[in-house]
């Protein structure tokens, strides 16, 4: 598996400066990450959530008797107790984060609420092959993938997530949330925020390099760039050097001139048509799909087969 300074080296040797945003989210990088899902601007997390709520019924009869509801990038749990408050007798509640000690202490205080849950928390990176509890012997495995995550791969990295989780919930079901293609404008004002919350969070991606690879560089040198692509349907967000940047790390030097920007994000929309279809490719069967009023978000219920 890459590191962060391994990818951070091929990301600043170029010939292309591309680095995962994973590399966003450090504790500081999680905390504004939090900030951003309350702006006014950033609808989806508020949008979403409007979505679960309204529809938790659905989801819950959906779902069935004893269903094991597996959580990908649990993170704070907010969203799963909405479904959890409605499941008819779950067999059990999985949890997938890479993040050991905050996944844990999140299901903490998800026990308290829910004393009778049997709750089995995996720590790994579940984007890759990883080793899940076994499945109930009556009930099914529902996977649910909140906030438009599968926005931030690319189209053929998405299609093999998903074809993942399709062989992973065999016989079972899929809720994912995902983000819409919309006007332009709303897309920009959500990843430029007046607050500049989302430029810190951009900027993050250098300061938690320095702070844990010890990198050199201003920080205070780069801007926050983020624009939406129409013909990839997709937000991009870079670090702009605002005139030639030197960076050290580990011993090695790299210069970004003005304008070779470092590309942190891609933050894919789809139309209902167009995701369905790339979850048909992966295997899943469209069953229902719910959006809100002005069609910003979207939530999918794809069946997986059987
Ligand atoms: C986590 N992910 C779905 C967010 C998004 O909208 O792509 C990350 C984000 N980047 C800037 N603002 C929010």
């Amino acid at each position: 598996m890459s590191s962060f300074a391994e990818d951070l080296h091929a990301a600043l040797a170029g010939p292309v400066h591309e680095i995962s945003p994973k590399y966003f989210y450090d504790a500081e990088g999680s905390a504004l990450f939090e900030r951003i899902c309350e702006l006014p601007e950033y609808y989806p997390t508020r949008t979403e959530l409007a979505l679960l709520r309204r529809h938790a019924p659905d989801f819950a009869r959906r779902m069935g008797r004893d269903a094991q509801l597996i959580e990908y990038g649990a993170g704070a749990l907010v969203k799963v107790r909405l479904l959890l408050e409605r499941a008819e007798r779950p067999h059990s509640f999985v949890p997938v984060d890479i993040s050991g000690p905050h996944l844990l202490a999140a299901c903490e205080s998800l026990q308290a609420e829910h004393p009778a849950l049997r709750i089995l928390p995996v720590v790994a990176d579940f984007t890759r092959m990883h080793v899940l509890p076994d499945p109930p012997t009556d009930g099914r495995r529902i996977g649910f993938f909140p906030g438009s995550s599968i926005g931030n791969f690319d189209p053929a990295q998405a299609l093999d997530f998903l074809k993942l989780l399709r062989e992973e919930l065999d016989g079972g079901a899929l809720l994912i949330g995902v983000d819409l293609i919309k006007d332009p404008a709303l897309l920009h004002a959500a990843y430029n925020d007046a607050q500049g919350v989302t430029a810190r969070f951009n900027l993050n991606l250098l300061r938690h390099a320095q702070r844990e690879l010890g990198l050199e560089c201003d920080a205070n040198g780069f801007d926050h760039y983020a624009f939406y692509e129409p013909r990839l349907h997709r937000i991009e967000m870079h670090l702009l050097p605002r005139g030639p940047q030197l960076l050290q790390l580990q011993g090695r030097q790299y210069t970004l001139a003005p304008g070779e920007s470092l590309h942190t994000e891609n933050s894919y929309k789809y139309s209902v048509a167009s995701f369905q279809d790339l979850a048909r490719q992966a295997g899943f069967t469209p069953a229902a799909h719910w959006t809100d009023e002005r069609g910003w978000f979207s939530l999918h219920w794809l069946e997986a087969g059987g």
